[in-house]
């Protein structure tokens, strides 16, 4: 075992982390770094092992089953205690939901995540929808990444999950936008077109927002580092958030126009509840009590709207910004995005600027290779190990990245990019025999679930913005050429644009 050792009251922040990958990248660097949480008044002390190299990443998360578990998910991901598990989560019923929503997708008219071409055609529409309406609105200033980056997944989600929007915003909600709004532009000079709005078309997209800003940033970004304002704030929007998803599976308003045949996520979930559903319950008759199954069904929507509307608003902004930083040709990128590969090249913009940056696991066994205790913690830096690979100065650029680094990932490395954890290419690949079964997607290494929804919908907002009739050509951005995209609680929140005059 090759190890270093650090230890703090508090687990490392963003600036710690880079030191420790730093170490571990180092060419004669250590396999694992330990860090020791000291004890405090209420917890012992818990040992953490970061690991950055790519092998070493790839090798221990694609072997999870027997030797890794995701424990740690529901108490960090904002979850309730008591009314939401996650599907990564690890209670004794994880299985049972994740039955639940395979056998919602394949109701009726199955939703495979082998085909994304009604889900591309959907994206489209609402990309180019919402770019013509802004730009009917005239020469005001637009916040893309607000107006357009998070919304286009909302409103997917929206159609895809079948949420019921509200019809006037809630107090707490607009006391949130207020303290949002208060503070003066986070670091830049706020303008009048730039203010999350509580009213309007976008109000409920924002109102998941802003849940989202206080919890998504600290997630996958600065674990454990949230402070206790911040922890009782986000504890305040994770409720809210949470009515949010009671009151749609409570409406289940079919859409009045669907984009998807064979109904929502909500309405299947509906149609298989008597599947699941008994009046004797318990483990021999393999019934749930409606209670028991309702909870899981407010889990799984509350998971799947969040990852739609928040990762994927977030990767869009993160790719805008590498774009706009490497000045990256739109038009070039946009057309490469719909060949062959197109997606590959969507991973490759993503490392630049990962959407993720860790993923943990709790030890299930000693590993001791690794000098690692049962119940000890793993932290893995994907977003350290996949930059590693492409090694400094090699362009990201469309046309010229093959040329000048021959030794970067291709499209044959199919699991080079960690930004989707443990990434595939294809559903199911990394699972055991690549057959589908509704175990395969825990099962083994927890890759994203939603990472073909999340590529097809972002090569499609992209695709869009590039289009001479409803697209960027036509806008300019507001703070002149050069600026990039502006963040707010470690996440992409504003980037002005103008219709040309
Ligand atoms: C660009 C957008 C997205 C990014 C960057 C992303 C990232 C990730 C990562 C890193 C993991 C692995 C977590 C771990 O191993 O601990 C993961 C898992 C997961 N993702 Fe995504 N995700 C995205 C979009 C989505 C979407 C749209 C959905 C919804 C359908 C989704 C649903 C899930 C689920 C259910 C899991 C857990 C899988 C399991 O435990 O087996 N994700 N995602």
């Amino acid at each position: 075992m090759d190890s270093k050792l650090l230890s703090g009251p508090g687990l490392p922040g963003p600036a710690v982390l880079s030191l420790i990958a730093q170490e571990l990248l180092r060419p004669d660097g250590p396999e694992t770094v330990q860090y020791v949480l000291s004890a405090s008044k209420d917890k012992p002390a818990h040992i953490l092992h970061y690991f950055a190299r790519h092998d070493l990443v790839l090798e221990l998360l694609r072997d999870s089953k027997n030797r890794l578990s995701t424990k740690h998910y529901d108490q960090n991901m904002g979850a309730i205690p008591g009314q939401i598990n996650l599907l990564p989560g690890e209670d004794n019923d994880q299985p049972t939901r994740w039955k639940i929503l395979a056998a919602a997708l394949d109701h009726g008219r199955r939703i495979s995540r082998k085909d994304m071409k009604g889900a591309a055609a959907f994206a489209r529409t609402l990309a180019r929808t919402t770019l013509q309406n802004i730009k009917a609105g005239g020469g005001t200033e637009t916040n893309l990444v607000r107006e357009y980056g998070y919304v286009i997944p909302y409103l997917f989600a929206k159609e895809f999950v079948g949420l019921t929007p509200k019809a006037r915003p809630s107090l707490l909600f607009r006391v949130f936008v207020l303290a949002r709004n208060f503070r003066d532009g986070f670091g830049h000079k706020r303008r009048a077109s730039d203010t999350l709005k509580a009213h309007g078309p976008h109000a409920s997209a924002n109102e998941y927002l802003l849940w989202s800003q206080l919890m998504f940033g600290q997630i996958f970004g600065n674990y454990g580092l949230r402070s206790k304002v911040l922890t009782f704030v986000s504890g305040l929007a994770s409720k809210l958030y949470s009515k949010q998803v009671e009151r749609s599976i409570r409406d289940n308003t079919p859409s009045p126009a669907p984009a998807f045949t064979g109904g929502t996520l909500i309405e299947r979930l509906h149609e298989v509840k008597p599947d699941f559903v008994g009046p004797n319950t318990g483990k021999d008759t393999g019934k749930l009590s409606e209670e028991a199954y309702d909870l899981h069904v407010k889990s799984i929507v509350f998971e799947i709207i969040a990852s739609f509307h928040i990762l994927i608003g977030i990767s869009f902004g993160h790719v805008l910004d590498v774009l706009l930083r490497q000045n990256i040709d739109l038009k070039d990128f946009a057309k490469k995005l719909g060949q062959k590969d197109g997606y590959f090249l969507l991973d490759t913009i993503l490392n630049e600027n990962p959407t993720t940056a860790l993923v943990f696991r709790r030890a299930r066994k000693p590993l001791a290779q690794y000098g690692i205790a049962k119940g000890d913690g793993l932290c893995f830096l994907i977003t350290a190990a996949s930059k590693a690979l492409v090694p400094d100065g090699c362009p990201v650029s469309p046309s010229a990245r093959r040329g000048e680094c021959p030794n970067i990932p291709t499209p044959k490395d199919r699991t080079a990019f960690l930004n989707f954890g443990p990434n595939e290419h294809k559903p199911y690949e990394l699972v055991a025999g690549g057959k589908r079964s509704p175990k395969a997607a825990y099962d083994i290494a927890h890759p994203c679930f939603g990472q073909y929804w999340a590529r097809a919908i972002l090569a499609e907002m992209f695709i869009a913005l590039a289009d001479e009739e409803v697209g960027l050509p036509d806008m300019e951005p507001a703070d002149g050429a050069g600026a990039g995209v502006k963040n707010f609680a470690g996440i992409p929140d504003s980037f002005m644009v103008r219709f040309k005059s």
